[in-house]
């Protein structure tokens, strides 16, 4: 039994609680235990460390980061902030929205791929607040805004493994990818923005989906996964034009490739999403993903086309703009 669960029990035995209460109050218990152990459990031993040659004389940072806060409560993005400024509240955060701890070695080095287009007060809200957290949770990351060029029909796909093949030309060690939707804002800094052994699905439960995953292959929202893994899925379809299917796609990818997709804790796993207008959805999502297993070593990060128009480097992302081409008629 750990501390915390000890100390609850001697508060039972002392204040003489009746058998009734107490059997609720030690099933409270036993549940806590148990997401807390799943907790620590994902963090120490599954989390190999994703630092790579590095030349420094710092110790590893603690394998559970010390200022976690758990659930969070968001707050407004402040009229004196603003993406096209540096921001006086990531003042830790160097260009490129780029960070690592100062004090401590980095367990993690983390890309984090956010796929845009058109949604600029959404975007500033969740720079505002993902870097505090990521910051928290003592990651050498940077957050990369992949944003699709021209008003073509938005393809996901193409954007995401354009970005990250253009990360791999900037950072050739980054060992894992985070693909992050703009519009979902993490409400519990304990879900670690980290690659596991396995592709992680960190986005299990979402407010507009009442905090419950709506189905077991869903892998939208935010997935976490190893570079090998995604080369090995071979990345995202870039079949899928219009909102939606991509993620399912990816889904039928991790299965073919015998590889397991893991979730944290629905306690800990918690979003909220932003509220936006959507992509114009895909009518033909269903019907592509059909074939996504026959189609899974031609069609993806291994032949995308797209054109880089444009890298930028703002205080607290790095802008990719990519050209995806037309949708074939
Ligand atoms: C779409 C996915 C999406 C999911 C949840 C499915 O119908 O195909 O792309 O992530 O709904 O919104």
């Amino acid at each position: 039994m750990d501390q915390y669960a000890q100390t609850s029990m001697s508060y039972v035995q002392e204040n003489n609680l009746s058998n009734s209460s107490r059997r609720i109050f030690s099933k409270k218990l036993d549940s806590f235990e148990e997401t807390y152990k799943i907790f620590v459990h994902s963090i120490v031993n599954n989390y190999f460390p994703t630092v790579e040659n590095r030349n420094t004389s710092l110790n590893y940072c603690p394998p559970i980061p010390p200022d976690l806060q758990g659930p969070l409560i968001i707050h407004e993005v402040p009229k004196t902030f603003s993406l096209t400024s540096n921001s006086s509240y990531h003042t830790d955060v160097q260009f490129g929205g780029y960070y690592q701890p100062k004090a401590c070695l980095a367990r993690h080095k983390v890309a984090i791929i956010v796929p845009y287009r058109d949604r600029w007060d959404i975007l500033t809200h969740f720079l505002f607040h993902t870097h505090q957290i990521l910051q928290r949770q003592q990651l050498d990351y940077r957050i990369y805004v992949c944003e699709q060029a021209f008003n073509t029909t938005f393809n996901k796909g193409i954007v995401m493994n354009g970005c990250f093949k253009e990360i791999l030309k900037l950072e050739p060690d980054t060992p894992c990818f985070i693909m992050h939707d703009v519009d979902l804002l993490l409400i519990d800094d304990r879900n670690m923005y980290t690659c596991p052994l396995y592709p992680r699905h960190l986005s299990v439960a979402v407010d507009k989906f009442k905090f419950y995953l709506p189905y077991a292959q869903l892998v939208g929202g935010v997935l976490a996964m190893r570079r090998e893994h995604y080369l090995l899925v071979n990345g995202y379809s870039t079949n899928y034009w219009g909102w939606g299917g991509e993620d399912d796609d990816m889904h039928a990818r991790i299965v073919k490739k015998h590889l397991k997709v893991e979730r944290p804790p629905t306690s800990i796993a918690r979003y909220k999403m932003l509220k936006h207008t959507h992509q114009k959805l895909n009518p033909a999502r269903m019907k592509v993903l059909r074939t996504a297993h026959i189609r899974i070593d031609s069609d993806g990060v291994n032949n995308v086309k797209y054109n880089l128009l444009n890298t930028t480097f703002y205080h607290l992302y790095t802008h990719f703009l990519i050209d995806v081409g037309e949708q074939p008629k």
